[in-house]
Formats: C-alpha cells, sequence, structure tokens
C-alpha cells in the first residue's frame, strides 16, 4: 500500500516535472485546481476573478542574487453569507522546481507580508493574504476602529489568526492540483516570522496546528496587551519619577553593564551570553558617578532602531530630523533609577508582578526622551506602540498617540493590560498554551529570540515555553517532560542578539539557516540538538557558535572557545515569573 503510494505520487510528480512554467501558469488550470464550494468549510471561491501569469528570472528575497522562474496568482474567496472578499496571492514555483512544500511567511508589526515570493528559494508555493481589509495597503492598527467605540472584529480575527490560516488551507488545497499531483500528496507546510511574524506564527501553532509541518517563530510578539503595554513602562518611570535622563547616561550604563557582565559567561567577547548571571551579580548603582560623553547629533534619517520601525506602520514614515546636542556628564543615582525600573518590569502599588521586561544589558532605546530645542531640555517621549494601543485598543477612539501620562501610574499599566488581554484574548493576544492539535498532527516547533532584545522581552518567549511545558507535561517528572518537549518544540535564546536581529552593542551569534534546519527535522527526523549561529563582527567574526536549547545556558571555560550547555536552577529561576497582579493565570 505504502510502496504504491509512493510509486504513484512518483509517477504523477514525473508528470508534474515534465510540464513547462507555461503550460501549467494558466487561469483554467488554477480555476480547475480551486476547492469546491463547501470543501474548505465558509470558504467560497470566486473562480472568475482568478488572475495568472508566468514571472522569469524574477529576484526574490533580500540580499538574495538568486533569480526564479514562477507562477503569479491571485485568487478571491468570500465567507459564506458574508458578502466580503478576500484577496489571495500565490507564487508557485517553475514545475522543474517544485518540491512539494508550500511556505507561509509572516509580516510586522501591525501589518501581514505582503509578498508572496519568500517559498520560492526552498522549492515552495507560498502566498500572502489581504486579510479582507486591504492588509497589502493598510496596516491593522489603522483600521482598527470603524469609528469611535467602533471595533472592527472582522478585521482583527482576520489579522489575529484567521487570515493566515485560511490562505494556507486555500494554497495548500490548490498546489497539488496546480502541478497534476494527486490531491492527496504529501505538501510539506512551513511558517517563518519575527516579531509579529512570530506571533502570527504561534497563532498558526495554536489555531491552525494540523495545517503546518513545521514553524520557525522569532521573538514572538504574542500576550498582545501586555507586550504593547510594556511599551509604556519607560515613559511612566520618567513621568513617575519626574525625570527625563539625557539618552547619552543611558547608553553609557547599558555599554558599562555589556563591559561588566560580559566576563560572567567566561569568556570576554563583548558579548553578556547570561544575562541571568548579570542579573543576579551586578548592581547598576555601581555605575553611578561613571562619566559618559557623546557629540552631537543631527540625524535626518529615521533615526529609529529596527526594533521600532518593526512595529510602525506599513506606509514610509518619510525622513525625521532629530537633534541633540553634546552630552557630557556622570551618570547619577535618577539615571539608575530609571534603567533599573525599566528592567524591573511593570510592579504593581501592592509588590506585585504585571509584567516582566527586556533583559539587563539590553539597549534602553524606547526610555529616550526628545530633546526640546526651545528649552534646551529633555522632555518625556511617550512610545506610539504603547499610547497608540491606549487609544485606539483600550479606550477605542481614533488617535495614534496618548497626549499625556497625567494620573498614569504603574497600576493604571497593568489596568490597561487586563482590559486589552480580556477584549481580545480570542483574538490578539496569542497566548493558548495547549498547542495538542500541532503537536499530535506532527508539527515541529523552532522559537528563538534574541537575549537582549530591546522591544520584545526574551522573558516572554521563556514565559510561554514554560506554560507550554506545564500544560501539556504539568504530571510529568522534570527529565522526562523536557525529552518529551524536545523531541517537537525547541526554544533557544541567542546570546547578545537584539530584536529580530544581531545587535551593534553586542557583536554576538545569528542563527542564519533556521528554514534548512526546520527542513532536516521534517522532512529528514533530524532533531535539532542546537543552533549553528554565525559571529558576523568583533573579535570572533566568523565563528559558528552552538546556541544551547533551553532551559541550558552557555559557559566558557578559561576564556577559550571551551564551551558547554550547563544546567543551572538559579538562572532558570531569574528567568520564571508569576504575574500575581492578575487574579487569573497569564500564560
Ligand atoms: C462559490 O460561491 C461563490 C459565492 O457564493 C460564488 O460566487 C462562486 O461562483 C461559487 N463557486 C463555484 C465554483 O460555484
Ligand atoms: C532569463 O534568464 C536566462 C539566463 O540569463 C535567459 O536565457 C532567458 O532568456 C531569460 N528569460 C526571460 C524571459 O527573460
Ligand atoms: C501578479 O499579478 C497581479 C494581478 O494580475 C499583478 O497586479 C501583479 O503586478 C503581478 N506581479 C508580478 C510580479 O508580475
Ligand atoms: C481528492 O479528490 C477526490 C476526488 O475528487 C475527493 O473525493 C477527495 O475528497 C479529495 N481529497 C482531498 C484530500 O481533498
Ligand atoms: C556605547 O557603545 C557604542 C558601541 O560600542 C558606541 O558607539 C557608543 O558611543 C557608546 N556610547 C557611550 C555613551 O559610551
Ligand atoms: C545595589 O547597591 C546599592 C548601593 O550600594 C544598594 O543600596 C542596593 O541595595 C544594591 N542592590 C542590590 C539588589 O543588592
Ligand atoms: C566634559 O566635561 C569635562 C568637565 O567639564 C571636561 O573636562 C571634558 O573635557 C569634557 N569632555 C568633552 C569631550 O567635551
Ligand atoms: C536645533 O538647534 C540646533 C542648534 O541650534 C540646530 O542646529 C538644529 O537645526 C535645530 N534643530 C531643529 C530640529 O530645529
Ligand atoms: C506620542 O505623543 C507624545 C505626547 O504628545 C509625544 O511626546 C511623542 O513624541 C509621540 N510619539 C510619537 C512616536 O509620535
Ligand atoms: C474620536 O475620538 C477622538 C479622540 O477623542 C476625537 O479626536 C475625534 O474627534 C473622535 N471622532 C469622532 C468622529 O467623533
Ligand atoms: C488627574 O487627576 C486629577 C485629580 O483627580 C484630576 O483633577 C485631573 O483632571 C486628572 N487629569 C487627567 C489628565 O486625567
Ligand atoms: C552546524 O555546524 C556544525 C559544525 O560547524 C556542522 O557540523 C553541522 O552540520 C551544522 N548543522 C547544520 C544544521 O547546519
Amino acid at each position: 500500500m505504502r510502496q504504491q503510494s509512493h510509486a504513484a505520487v512518483a509517477a504523477l510528480a514525473a508528470t508534474a516535472k515534465a510540464a513547462t512554467l507555461a503550460d501549467v501558469c494558466t487561469v483554467s488550470n488554477v480555476q480547475a485546481a480551486l476547492p469546491s464550494n463547501g470543501t474548505l468549510l465558509g470558504i467560497d471561491l470566486l473562480p472568475s476573478v482568478v488572475t495568472a501569469s508566468a514571472v522569469y528570472n524574477a529576484s526574490a528575497g533580500m540580499g538574495s542574487t538568486a533569480t526564479y522562474n514562477y507562477c503569479n496568482v491571485t485568487v478571491r474567496y468570500t465567507h459564506t453569507g458574508k458578502n466580503d472578499e478576500v484577496v489571495l496571492k500565490y507564487a508557485f514555483p517553475s514545475p522543474s522546481d517544485f518540491e512539494n512544500r508550500f511556505y507561509v511567511s509572516g509580516g510586522g508589526g501591525y501589518s501581514l507580508s505582503s509578498d508572496a515570493t519568500g517559498g520560492l528559494a526552498y522549492g515552495a508555493a507560498s502566498g500572502a493574504t489581504d486579510g479582507g481589509y486591504d492588509a497589502f495597503d493598510n496596516s491593522y492598527d489603522s483600521i482598527v476602529l470603524k469609528g469611535n467605540g467602533s471595533i472592527n472584529w472582522d478585521a482583527t480575527y482576520m489579522f489575529g489568526f484567521q487570515a493566515l490560516g485560511e490562505m494556507t488551507q486555500v494554497g495548500k488545497a490548490i498546489t497539488p492540483s496546480f502541478y497534476g499531483l494527486s490531491n492527496d500528496t504529501k505538501i510539506y507546510t512551513y511558517f517563518e516570522g519575527c516579531s509579529d511574524g512570530g506571533r502570527e506564527g504561534m497563532s498558526q501553532v495554536q489555531r491552525w496546528g494540523s495545517e503546518y509541518d513545521g514553524v520557525v517563530a522569532g521573538a514572538p510578539a504574542f500576550r498582545h496587551a501586555q507586550q504593547q503595554l510594556l511599551h509604556l513602562l519607560p515613559a511612566t518611570i520618567e513621568h513617575t519619577l519626574d525625570y527625563n535622563p539625557p539618552p547619552c547616561a543611558l547608553d553609557k550604563i547599558v555599554n558599562a553593564t555589556i563591559a561588566a557582565c560580559d566576563p560572567l559567561d567566561g569568556r570576554t567577547d563583548g558579548v553578556v551570553s547570561r544575562t541571568d548571571l548579570c542579573m543576579l551579580n551586578f548592581n547598576l548603582s555601581s555605575l553611578i558617578g561613571e562619566s559618559y560623553y557623546c557629540a552631537e547629533e543631527i540625524s535626518t534619517s529615521l533615526g529609529l532602531g529596527f526594533s521600532k520601525r518593526q512595529v510602525s506602520k506599513r506606509q514610509a514614515q518619510g525622513s525625521t530630523s532629530s537633534y541633540r546636542p553634546a552630552q557630557n556628564g556622570t551618570i547619577t543615582a535618577q539615571d539608575v533609577a530609571v534603567a533599573q525600573g525599566v528592567y524591573d518590569g511593570i510592579i504593581n502599588s501592592k509588590g506585585e508582578r504585571g509584567y516582566f521586561s527586556w533583559q539587563i544589558a539590553s539597549d534602553l532605546d524606547e526610555a529616550s526622551p526628545t530633546y526640546n530645542n526651545e528649552t534646551g531640555e529633555w522632555d518625556l517621549s511617550i512610545s506610539s506602540n504603547g499610547g497608540g494601543y491606549v487609544t485606539r485598543f483600550v479606550e477605542l477612539v481614533d488617535a495614534d498617540n496618548l497626549s499625556s501620562l497625567d494620573n498614569v501610574t504603574y497600576d493604571t499599566l497593568i489596568d490597561w493590560s487586563y482590559i486589552g488581554m480580556t477584549r481580545f484574548l480570542n483574538s490578539l493576544q496569542t497566548s493558548f498554551a495547549d498547542i495538542t492539535d500541532f503537536q499530535a498532527s506532527g508539527g515541529k516547533l523552532l522559537h528563538y529570540h534574541g537575549e537582549s532584545d530591546p522591544s520584545v522581552p526574551a522573558a516572554s518567549s521563556v514565559h510561554y515555553w514554560q506554560a507550554v511545558r506545564s500544560v501539556m507535561y504539568g504530571d510529568l517528572p522534570d527529565d522526562q517532560a523536557l525529552a518529551a518537549i524536545s523531541e517537537w518544540y525547541q526554544f533557544y535564546l541567542v546570546p547578545g542578539a537584539a530584536h529580530c536581529g544581531s545587535n551593534s552593542l553586542q557583536p554576538g551569534p545569528y542563527p542564519q539557516d533556521n528554514m534548512n534546519t526546520i527542513i532536516d527535522w521534517v522532512e529528514n527526523g533530524i532533531k535539532p540538538t542546537a543552533l549553528n549561529a554565525t559571529v558576523s563582527s568583533g573579535d570572533f567574526s566568523g565563528e559558528v557558535q552552538q546556541l544551547c536549547q533551553w532551559p541550558t545556558r552557555p559557559l566558557w571555560h578559561g576564556n577559550s572557545s571551551d564551551f558547554e550547555c550547563v544546567n543551572d536552577k538559579a538562572s532558570i529561576d531569574s528567568w520564571t515569573y508569576t504575574l500575581d497582579a492578575y487574579k487569573i493565570p497569564i500564560y
């Protein structure tokens, strides 16, 4: 039986390979491949508006010089009885390049990916969706309200998880038939994304688990309400202390913390590979009195770090000009109080924890005030990621930022998180910890997070991994639970790395090969034990490090490359939080 179906598939595959792109890339071939109404419940395809055209010698993917030939397809559908219209784009590789794969790429910020060609490099068909709210041109936050007080729930669910799940279902239904393969041909299905793209990946694992064979999720911006409110923490601290630190003082605190904590992992290489040891052993107060200097800065570029661009709107913001005078001073107790408060996270007036924060040694850019040319003072800068979340998602008024933090306390941040969490628990929060459906259908999950991420805290990923472990394997002894989960879900912290990329302040390793790793795991059963990551700058540039699989942590010996992954209970405990400011458990 098994042999027979392999032979049948091989024969059909041979037919498929014989076809040219021009043969298959026709409107009628796509129309014939559409699942008939009723096959995918709730999805009615609209055959009359299919488009298909061959694209030759296209470049695909940033920084790649490879070119591809593919079939550029658009398909539209309506939700049964709704009269809406969702536009899907697909890119089908030439029959000779197709390797029975389907690939989905995550977007970033409040934008879904609008590029359907990401799979071509892997011999995969791939797709993108406009979510039914014109997502190729709109970022979701700009249309979340139909008017003040009126939430666009259709767009909310589509952005939250549904649009990508449906795009994948339709794509997987079309793909075999498009190539003339039997409709039960196995199509290996992958998702890859970081930041909100990582959240989207987790949304697929949680809500469409059986559709995917392999998911690579980086720095997921999940636990959405708490994540967005965390962006308001730095300004709330400064407003509460009535002190706006010079940005140069914060930069110096970060640099000096990196220098002090770098050796704690056993090797002085410019990277704090153990922020846990830094948190347990380093006291920021020791930096009081150190001097700093930053030259005058006139920047006409975006002037924003990658993390901020990630969460900005799709539309180009245009260049903004910002000015900072030369800053020359010494770190004060107030500067340290701000930095310490940011790293401590959101704690309410009773001392209970509302959220954890970025790891110590992460860049403190989100706490930087803006310079006021008129007064010559540093002014409070309210993050629009946090402020815009409060106005649109909590207060439900169509404004893109809060105008002030008057009367806003740490308790307020937690109250707002609670409102946002409960309101969008089933759409944006993306924190369901029971992912049995994904696991039981054979899915493999590769989850990673830059340990010095200054936008989405690394502890957020640890907290989710811990939640899945306790929800799915709570009754197993520790070692058995670990063995069981790592069969299908592996989590890696990336030492020194920032948000979805390497970190100019810490020249550390970054994994570049995640898709090959997950393909090998899914299709060849090669289960990773570590993640290869290459150092791209600094004294160790070119070194390939084997990242430790959580919960083990890296430790070097004798400042050499002699290195091991250790189990360190005190370190793990430092990453373990109970969010006890809430009366319900927060996964
Ligand atoms: C599926 O349903 C839609 C909407 O009801 C309709 O426009 C379309 O023609 C149907 N497709 C087929 C193949 O009948
Ligand atoms: C694509 O590039 C190849 C190799 O450079 C060339 O032979 C071919 O004519 C090109 N095809 C088209 C449609 O431009
Ligand atoms: C793909 O097809 C759509 C619809 O016809 C068209 O708007 C788009 O420009 C095409 N893309 C490419 C790269 O040819
Ligand atoms: C494949 O096609 C057959 C015949 O059209 C149909 O009965 C079957 O349900 C289809 N299977 C899938 C997985 O779509
Ligand atoms: C911090 O370190 C970075 C990178 O080494 C450097 O560019 C910057 O000037 C330093 N800032 C301060 C205030 O020391
Ligand atoms: C850090 O040092 C300051 C000043 O010496 C001290 O007051 C504080 O308690 C220390 N913090 C910790 C966590 O040890
Ligand atoms: C910073 O200020 C100190 C004390 O006023 C001065 O000695 C030093 O030269 C200044 N540094 C720079 C780079 O201007
Ligand atoms: C701020 O003042 C500086 C120095 O006077 C000047 O060079 C700069 O252009 C001003 N920037 C803005 C944005 O007004
Ligand atoms: C958000 O609003 C505050 C207060 O008006 C302002 O300081 C801040 O620059 C704004 N942020 C952005 C990104 O617009
Ligand atoms: C919606 O609320 C915002 C913020 O309060 C206000 O500026 C705007 O005028 C309101 N829009 C309408 C149509 O009432
Ligand atoms: C802050 O609270 C005070 C006292 O309750 C109140 O008078 C004021 O209007 C509040 N400000 C804002 C911006 O809500
Ligand atoms: C990772 O790197 C090691 C050592 O350089 C190499 O042997 C191994 O094949 C690599 N693994 C993957 C998945 O690339």
